[in-house]
């Protein structure tokens, strides 16, 4: 069996069968709000916990905001300040990386492959061994043709093998109810699928969460969608048992 990475939300270990395939590259795709972010960075800081360098890399907001956010839906988890200082926790936020996501059309492969070189560098200079990218969504949007975003994702997911990273990629989906769900093309360039979906049943009001693994190259992993909630001790995702 390859050597896994706990991703510390022991829910979504057991689904992996005891976690992501060291070297494997993850889209993490859902809807808005399903803890995208969140999971990315609990992946992160338990991993920092036992030693693991990680990088998160955000497109979205700034790191102080991230951080910020983070520390008040997580109010348990203590030791991010500390582990930031010790450069076990390395945080880029949108505007640290240089990359500045503009709308204009026809540099945004430029952006895309600039965004590529310099998170390679990123990832070298902090020894990382987990990253977080939060979220490729954006490039998406700048990059209509599907071909050359396709291609964009190839160097993407490319160079992160070279870097030896385990990783998560976040990806927005428009529609994240399991029976109208979509893939995108690019998702088929990843190693391993895990999508939140925000439903229930359309005739209640409250909102579920719940988490499935589509795939996952190099594990016997879970078919089942387990449920999970967003409490102040990380994520909890609800997985008992294999149905037999
Ligand atoms: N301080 C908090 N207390 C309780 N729940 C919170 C808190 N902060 C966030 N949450 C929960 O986490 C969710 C947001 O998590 P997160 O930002 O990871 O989602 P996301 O999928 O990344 O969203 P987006 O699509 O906006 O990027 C909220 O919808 C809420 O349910
Ligand atoms: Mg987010």
């Amino acid at each position: 069996m390859k050597p896994r990475v706990k991703t510390g939300i022991s829910g979504v270990d057991k689904m992996l069968d005891g976690g992501i395939p060291a070297g494997n590259q993850v889209i993490l795709a859902g809807g808005p709000g399903t803890g995208k972010t969140l999971m990315c960075f609990e992946f992160l800081y338990k991993g920092a916990k036992e030693g693991n360098s990680g990088v998160f890399i955000s497109l979205e907001e700034d790191a102080e905001n991230l951080i910020e956010n983070v520390k008040s839906a997580f109010p348990s988890f203590t030791d991010i300040d500390k582990l930031i200082k010790e450069k076990k926790l390395v945080i880029f936020g949108a505007s640290d990386t240089g990359v500045y996501v503009r709308r204009d059309a026809d540099s945004s492969s430029y952006t895309f492959g600039k965004l590529v070189t310099e998170i390679e560098s990123i990832i070298s200079s902090a020894h990382a061994s987990r990253v977080a990218l939060d979220s490729v969504s954006v490039m998406r949007l700048l990059i209509k043709d599907t071909l050359e975003y396709r291609n964009m994702t190839m160097n993407l997911v490319s160079a992160l093998r070279r870097s030896s990273v385990t990783t998560l990629v976040t990806s927005e989906l428009e529609i994240a109810e399991k029976s109208r769900l979509l893939f995108l093309p690019e998702f088929f360039l990843y190693d391993g699928i895990i999508v939140m979906y925000a439903g229930g049943a359309a005739d209640t009001e409250s909102r579920t969460l719940s988490l499935e693994v589509v795939k996952m190259r190099g594990s016997s992993h879970s078919f089942s969608t387990a449920p999970y909630e967003i409490t102040p001790e990380g994520i909890n995702v609800l997985f008992l048992a294999e149905r037999g």
